[in-house]
């Protein structure tokens, strides 16, 4: 389990702290100003009448086509390709190919949207975080994901794990003992999660359950409920 949790932290955590020269941060501003037109995510989110071709697809597309002296020049270079590109766009100097050109149209510029130092930051970030070692990644948590019962990806989700164990005390009691507690009495496990235990448990140092309800659906949280209960 704390792999998978470790897994969330490299991309959630390490992902976001992008090293970047200035103290602009390269992530918020690529969603401030070009999410709009090009799907953030990792991997990408593709739609039927996107506006602009996903940044990862961007970020790849730069690096395989930028002419550079040498490999560790290539980032400098892709990174002053963007500074301009974006002020500057044109169907000469895109590397997007003719048909998707076509679909999408030139890119309109950005000048006085977003200054130089701002797309600094964003193409370095941009260059760090869409690589095929984060790509892959993210693919191989989608995919360990996609394999758990639906009920412990919830429970992941919502940082149950953080204080509960499956089968081992944590700040509070293992999932095993409440199934074991509540085996025939599904609802009471929902109640508690969505407002909340305290004083039930004996030997967790007082430790408070926080309430849920507010966070999780009841959908969420009966499916997270019977998952609990079956962990016996
Ligand atoms: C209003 C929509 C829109 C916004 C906002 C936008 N873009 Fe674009 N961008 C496009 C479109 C459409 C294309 C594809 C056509 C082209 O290459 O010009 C594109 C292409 C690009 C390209 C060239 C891709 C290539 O393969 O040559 C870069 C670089 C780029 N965008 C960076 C950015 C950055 C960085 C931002 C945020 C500062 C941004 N864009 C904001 C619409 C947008
Ligand atoms: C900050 C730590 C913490 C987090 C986060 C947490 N719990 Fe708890 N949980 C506790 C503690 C401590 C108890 C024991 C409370 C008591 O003595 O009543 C507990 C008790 C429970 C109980 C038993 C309540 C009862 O009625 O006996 C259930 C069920 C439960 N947690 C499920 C969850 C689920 C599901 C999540 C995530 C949505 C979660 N917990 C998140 C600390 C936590």
């Amino acid at each position: 389990m704390y792999r998978y949790i470790y897994l969330i932290s490299i991309l959630f955590f390490t992902a976001c702290e992008p090293k970047s020269h200035s103290n602009l941060n390269g992530k918020q501003l690529l969603e401030q100003k070009c999410s709009k037109c090009h799907n953030t995510d990792l991997p990408p989110k593709t739609f039927q009448d996107e506006k602009a071709p996903p940044m990862m697809a961007v970020a790849f597309h730069i690096k395989d086509f930028i002419k550079a002296s040498s490999e560790s020049d290539k980032i400098p270079k892709a990174v002053e390709f963007v500074k301009d590109y974006v002020v500057n766009p044109s169907a000469s100097k895109s590397f997007c190919d003719k048909e998707s050109l076509k679909t999408y149209g030139v890119m309109p510029s950005q000048k006085g949207k977003v200054t130089q130092d701002e797309l600094e930051a964003i193409a370095e970030y941009m260059f760090e975080h869409f690589t095929i070692k984060n790509l892959t990644a993210a693919q191989d948590l989608q995919n360990r994901l996609n394999a758990m019962p639906k009920g412990k990806r919830i429970a992941l989700k919502h940082n149950c794990l953080s204080c509960h164990k499956i089968n081992k005390d944590l700040v509070g009691p293992s999932f095993n003992k409440i199934a074991k507690r509540y085996k025939e009495n599904i609802t009471q496990i929902a109640q508690s999660i969505k407002n909340g235990s305290a004083k039930k448990w004996k030997g967790y140092r007082n430790a408070i359950m926080p309430a849920f309800g507010e966070k999780i659906s009841n959908d969420d949280i009966e499916t997270l409920s019977k998952w609990i209960a079956k962990e016996t």
